[in-house]
């Protein structure tokens, strides 16, 4: 048999017993330390969703950025529209002209604008010509070019130092308003156009507009820079609708300004600029000519340079009266400035006469804002009266800003 190393029972019972609390103590400082573990892993779990968190709003805040860019970046790369006129519209086809090049395409009205576009508008199209917006309606462009004012209150004693001119304007375009058959029983055709022509603020438009207001008629102006600068490409059709307004408002004075811009000699240089004048003229005289001169609508244009005029403007039919209207001479200075000084309270220094007879070379339009300007000075030191200083420094600061006058300051003190 084996040595005698047989435990007793007991013994045996005991050491099982130790071990066993032993592996319990083994295991709950196991269960202790995977308790704090796990605690560990919680915070940090918590700190990680926190960290989470954060990065997510920025990676956000990333690609809203990015977003911003893109856009941005498309519309730097978007190529530009061009502008272009409707010419005529048919079902969903559109006839248009692009402006500049005057090239002219049919192009497909998208069914988004169908209904929005007629014949007159502009519109913006891509390197397609595919129209992409409507910019603006007829009627605004025609509000833009032309003004019009039913009779606008200014009578001919409101214009001084022009009777001759006077005279001549009322033979020419009031009195075949007014009094058409004058004209009839004699059997002449009074003039279909008159031309006014003279240096700036000699009282043009003035005049113009006195002619309305004593013959009861609309007064209607269109400018002819406005037309080839502003509404370049819709020239033509604006004349066209300027007299049809007209004619729609008659009794009606129809007043060009500034005629030597549509209506300059012709030049053919070919560039779509002398292009675009020259359709807006050949539109102002075919409504010239296919005017009649009996009806109760005048024609008065106006310019600064009758040099520069195409001599088929001035043909008999056309611009056919041509009337100078000069600088003041001193008689005429000194009626303007009575005109414009007659509603101020003038101190008793004032001598109006002494003005006049120092200011040659200046226009009407000066002599108004040199009496306006002295009205300022009063009205700054708070007095009661326009001094002859008032007047001298009035004049002494318009001419400072017109340096061509030949005046010299500080004349009438
Ligand atoms: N003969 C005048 N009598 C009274 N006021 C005048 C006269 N001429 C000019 N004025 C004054 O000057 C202002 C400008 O005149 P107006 O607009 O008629 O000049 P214009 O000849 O049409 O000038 P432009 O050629 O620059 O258009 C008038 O509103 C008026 O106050
Ligand atoms: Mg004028």
């Amino acid at each position: 048999m084996s040595d005698a190393s047989v435990e007793s029972p007991v013994e045996n019972v005991n050491s099982n017993a130790k071990s066993l609390t032993d592996s319990i103590f083994v295991e709950s400082k196991n269960v202790h330390l995977l308790e704090n573990e796990i605690q560990t892993l919680r915070i940090q779990n918590e700190a990680m969703k926190a960290k989470l968190l954060e990065t997510s709003m920025i990676a956000n805040n990333y690609l809203q950025e990015a977003n911003n860019l893109k856009d941005q970046l498309d519309k730097l790369t978007t190529p530009p529209l061009f502008i272009a006129s409707v010419l005529e519209v048919e079902d969903d086809l559109a006839l248009i002209r692009q402006h500049g090049n005057n090239q002219e395409v049919m192009t497909q009205i998208p069914p988004e604008l169908e209904g929005e576009v007629e014949a007159g508008m502009r519109v913006c199209v891509n390197a397609a010509f595919s129209i992409i917006t409507v910019i603006n309606r007829a009627a605004d462009v025609r509000a833009q070019v032309m003004e019009v004012i039913r009779s606008p209150g200014i009578g001919y004693d409101m214009i001084g130092g022009l009777e001759n001119v006077i005279k001549e304007v009322v033979e020419s375009v009031e009195l075949p308003l007014t009094e058409p058959e004058l004209f009839e029983n004699v059997g002449i055709e009074p003039p279909s156009g008159v031309l006014l022509y003279g240096p700036p603020g000699t009282g043009k438009t003035l005049i113009a507009k006195a002619v309305a207001s004593e013959a009861s008629a609309t007064f209607i102006r269109m400018s002819g820079s406005d037309l080839v600068q502003k509404f370049v490409g819709e020239g033509a059709r604006l004349v066209k609708d300027v007299f049809q307004l007209a004619r729609d408002k008659a009794p009606s004075i129809l007043f060009i300004d500034e005629i030597d811009a549509v209506g300059g000699m012709r030049t053919h240089d070919g560039t779509t600029g002398s292009a675009e004048v020259n359709r807006t003229m050949l539109q102002l005289l075919a409504e010239m000519d296919g005017f009649d001169t009996s009806g109760n609508v005048k024609i008065i244009a106006a310019t600064n340079r009758v040099d520069l005029l195409d001599p088929a403007l001035l043909r008999p039919g056309r611009f056919d009266r041509l009337i100078e209207i000069p600088l003041p001479d001193e008689v005429g200075r000194l009626e303007i400035l009575k005109i414009h000084t007659k509603k101020m309270n003038l101190a008793d220094d004032v001598n109006l006469d002494k003005v006049a007879k120092k200011t040659d070379g200046l226009s009407g339009a000066d002599l108004n804002v040199i009496i306006k300007e002295a009205g300022m000075f009063v009205i700054r030191r708070r007095g009661k009266e326009v001094t002859m200083q008032d007047i001298q420094d009035g004049f002494d600061k318009v001419v400072e800003d017109e340096e061509q006058s030949n005046v010299p300051a500080g004349m009438f003190a």
